[in-house]
């Protein structure tokens, strides 16, 4: 007879892979059910593979004890470490997959935020900081036939000229270099701004010691960030990048798509650009449409 002591265990690591599986068979929701079973499969397999020994296991804890204390309201280490692991691109590239034509998107980033002012056709989102190189960028919100979209939203950030956002210096004040824009009925829209400038994703926590643990630099290519909306079409968040950038091979967080690469044209005489905005030379414009696919019905 089998007695508590007698009675066959999980003894194996297959055995307590197959245990730990079974204990997930009663779950109710089928989705829930697939993702655990399937990252139990995975990280298991992982620990198989690369032999984890308790000592590493200890620091992997700590590592991610650390993640979670670095975060804040201002400070997402959890979405900078999903950034720069590629999982937040590879969730975009499963979760976004656009018809053609439509405006690809890309990482989401940790320096959102909520409630940025609204802001006139041509307004300045640097009105504070104007250390930078002033920069027109226009464009027209479009459907999928090339037609435009009136009264789209456009919530627009960037890092300031010395590469911070408002949240990391916050001498500045907050929303700065933030606004949210409408195109008018012609489905057009115009950002004052300054050029976008290269910079590191933050390296004073735990993510930045990965990265120098693994010989990998933190800077992501000068971009300036879009979430575009409009009623019936699936909003799309984005970024539009200067074309000249050393960092766009290497972004850190794998942000970069072609389609969303555009040129920054330098303007260093007054000439019709400058007529049109009023600017005094020297001042870039770029120009970049961006078009939206309908709600999936
Ligand atoms: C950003 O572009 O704001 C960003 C994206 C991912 C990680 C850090 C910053
Ligand atoms: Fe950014």
């Amino acid at each position: 007879m089998s007695t508590a002591a007698t009675k066959i265990r999980p003894t194996t690591e297959d055995d307590i892979t197959a245990e730990v599986l079974r204990r997930f068979d009663a779950t109710e929701d089928a989705r829930l059910k697939q993702i655990m079973q399937s990252l139990v499969k995975h990280v298991h397999a992982f620990l198989k593979d690369v032999q984890l020994t308790e000592a590493e296991w200890w620091k992997g804890i700590d590592f991610l004890t650390k993640t979670g204390q670095m975060c804040s309201d201002t400070r997402q280490e959890f979405i900078l470490l999903s950034d720069t692991l590629g999982v937040s691109m590879v969730t975009d590239l499963i979760s976004n997959r656009k018809p053609s034509g439509a405006t690809e998107s890309t990482v989401f980033g940790p320096f959102h935020r909520e409630g940025a002012p609204e802001k006139e056709y041509g307004a300045d989102i640097a009105a504070v900081d104007r250390h930078g190189v002033t920069t027109y960028i226009s464009g027209r919100v479009l459907d999928l036939q090339g037609n435009p979209i009136a009264g789209a939203e456009l919530d627009v950030w960037q890092a300031a000229a010395d590469g911070l956002y408002d949240v990391q210096d916050t001498s500045l004040g907050s929303m700065n270099m933030r606004g949210k824009f409408h195109t008018g009925a012609d489905g057009r829209y115009l950002v004052k701004t300054t050029r976008p400038v290269a910079y590191q994703i933050p390296s004073d926590g735990p993510v930045g010691k990965m990265l120098a643990a693994t010989n990998r630099h933190p800077w992501r290519p000068a971009h300036v960030h879009f979430v575009v909306a409009a009623p019936g079409y699936a909003p799309v968040t984005t970024h539009i990048f200067d074309s000249i950038d050393p960092y766009l091979d290497g972004d850190a967080v794998f942000g970069v798509k072609n389609s969303l690469i555009a040129e920054f044209t330098e303007h260093k005489s007054k000439d019709e650009a400058a007529a049109r905005y009023k600017a005094e030379p020297p001042f870039c414009t770029c120009e970049f449409d961006f078009v939206l696919a309908p709600v999936k019905s």
